[in-house]
């Protein structure tokens, strides 16, 4: 039996729809694979356990396929919250990582990326990286394909403080539809590629400051994603007074995530709490530099 945990991650952080993701600690998932015939999930938690619904599950079944594997039983333990945090892809990263490992496949990292975000592809219908990149590398991810990324240090000092709405569901197709339907303009374009360079500048130079104002700038997913968000513009004028210099959705959503400096974390978090009730899950972060191990 072999065991792998895969971190929560934020995509987009703002300006980088698509492009950008971060790893955070705090949340993971936890997956065991053993060898079995079939592909079979078992799981306490309220995932699909029929193989071809789940994310874990499709990248068992093509890990299979591909490599000609009698099957694999798959254990699945949710610790990311559904909704904006790359739950499917820390799934679907532990699992291309504990198959991998239970059948030495050595596989390298190309490899288990476009598998885990095969995986994707029950959550969003289409595969995309930018939860599944941070998930597998840590730290914050710059993606293009999975030859070219990169993966650079997020600033220390910078903080993230989640809040998921467990009560509002937004299904990543929905919210990708939606964006489709309200394209952005040129000047919009303008303004989250210049904070998109930022970010990348400022995590160089170790700016959590410059990376975190710069989170604030989304003319693209923000505006169009927040209607799904109940009490958003409220939320986020609190949070900004609180301290943060980021308030923005965190991937698809509903989960939104303010940024700030360490010391303004407890403030921030604070703040939150207060404003929402308890069916928000709030949690303080910082980034995870690891990965999935
Ligand atoms: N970049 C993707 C989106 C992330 O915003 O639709 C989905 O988790």
């Amino acid at each position: 039996m072999a065991k792998a945990e895969a971190p929560a991650t934020v995509a987009n952080l703002g300006p980088g729809f698509d492009v950008f993701g971060l790893a955070i600690d705090g949340y993971h998932d936890t997956v065991k694979a053993e060898e079995d015939e079939g592909v079979r999930i078992v799981t306490d938690d309220p995932v699909p356990t029929d193989p071809r619904r789940n994310t874990a599950g499709l990248v068992a079944l093509e890990m299979t396929r591909k490599f000609d594997l009698p099957g694999v039983t798959i254990e699945i333990e949710k610790g990311v919250p559904t909704g904006g945090l790359g739950s499917s892809a820390a799934s679907a990263v532990a699992a291309a990582l504990a198959i991998d490992k239970e059948f030495g496949l050595g596989l390298e990292e190309p490899e288990l990326l476009r598998l885990a975000a095969e995986g994707e592809r029950a959550a969003a219908g289409e595969p995309h990286y930018d939860n599944v990149a941070p998930s597998l590398l840590g730290g914050f991810v710059v993606w293009r394909s999975p030859e070219h990324h990169a993966k650079l240090t997020p600033p220390p000092d910078l903080r993230l403080i989640t809040a998921t709405p467990t009560h509002v569901k937004v299904p990543t197709r929905k919210a990708r539809e939606a964006l489709r339907r309200q394209p952005p303009d040129l000047p919009d374009v303008v303004e989250n590629l210049s904070a998109v360079a930022l970010m990348v500048h400022a995590a160089h130079e170790g700016d959590a400051e410059t990376f975190a104002r710069m989170m604030n700038v989304d003319r693209i997913s923000e505006p169009v994603r927040k209607r799904f968000i109940p009490g958003y513009d409220e939320l986020k004028e609190k949070a900004l007074e609180a301290g943060a210099l980021a308030f923005t959705v965190s991937g698809a959503g509903p989960t939104v995530v303010a940024a700030c400096l360490k010391e303004d974390a407890e403030d921030v978090e604070e703040t939150l709490r207060e404003a929402t009730d308890e069916r928000w899950l709030i949690k303080t972060h910082r980034p995870d530099t690891e990965g999935a191990r």
